[in-house]
């Protein structure tokens, strides 16, 4: 992980959870998603993956855990985080007290066959072990293999414009290594197709990130995961990544 990836995912993840305590209940979910998830976006995830109260989830690189607790408050399921970050599984736990362990999705410490579901939102493109995490997932979901992603894809290959630590995956080379992994294809959608995020929830996240900038921007962290976002958030706006939401299947 480069040291910008450790500001934003690790320092930042943990005073993104002291800010939600201090903000109050409301605040935990989006405060939680701050890292990819929208309401629209979970709720299509979770309709897709056909998710219930029986089900244990996984969710591979689960940040602060918004996505999870999201799920979890949608259908009542069980979720199980994992993280490599040291401070963002503490942030999970302090907010949510789900079980989190802290390991890397291309070696994930799970019996095979071991949950229902899984997802990992926001995670392939900040990993370069991307076919191994594929693998892993598969590994570990029970047939028929419900697994989702949430993944960054450039339009073209991003060459030197790709932010340190990233390696978005074209959606030609995301279609290769899901079949690389042994799974298949049954589902996609972008995430510029999906409703506008509601107005209290974007409240809520930009009250998360006010408070944040209010007792860090001075610091170097803040700077580094700060500029790092805006890096992605440019390459978003001028379409060369997009969102997609793609639901597999075991092959
Ligand atoms: C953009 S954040 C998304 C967090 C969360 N999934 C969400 O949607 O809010 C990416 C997350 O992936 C984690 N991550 C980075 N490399 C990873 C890897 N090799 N395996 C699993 N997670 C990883 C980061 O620590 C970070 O928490």
């Amino acid at each position: 992980m480069t040291e910008a990836m450790d500001a934003e995912f690790d320092t930042v993840a943990e005073w993104t959870a002291q800010v939600a305590l201090d903000l109050g209940p409301d605040y935990y979910v989006p405060a939680g998603c701050r890292g990819s998830g929208s309401p629209a976006a979970l709720d299509w995830l979770i309709e897709q993956l056909e998710l219930t109260s029986r089900d244990v989830l996984l969710d591979c690189g689960a940040g602060v855990g918004g996505p999870a607790a999201y799920a979890a408050q949608a259908v009542s399921l069980n979720p199980v985080l994992v993280e490599p970050e040291a401070g963002a599984c503490r942030a999970a736990r302090t907010l949510f007290g789900f079980p989190v362990v802290q390991a890397v999705g291309s070696a994930l410490p799970l019996a095979d066959a071991s949950v229902d579901a899984a997802w990992a939102l926001g995670v392939l493109c900040t990993t370069p072990r991307q076919v191994e995490l594929l693998t892993e997932m598969r590994r570990t979901v029970r047939p028929p293999g419900r697994i989702a992603l949430l993944a960054f894809v450039a339009r073209e290959p991003l060459q030197t414009r790709q932010p340190e630590g990233n390696h978005f995956p074209t959606r030609e080379r995301l279609v290769e290594l899901i079949a690389d992994a042994g799974l298949r294809m049954r589902e996609w959608r972008s995430t510029a197709d999906l409703p506008s995020i509601p107005t209290e929830w974007s409240d809520r996240v930009d009250a998360v990130t006010d408070a944040l900038a209010e007792r860090h921007a001075a610091s170097e962290a803040w700077e580094l995961a700060e500029s790092q976002s805006k890096r992605i958030a440019d390459l978003l706006e001028e379409g060369a990544v997009t969102g997609e939401m793609v639901v597999l299947r075991h092959a």
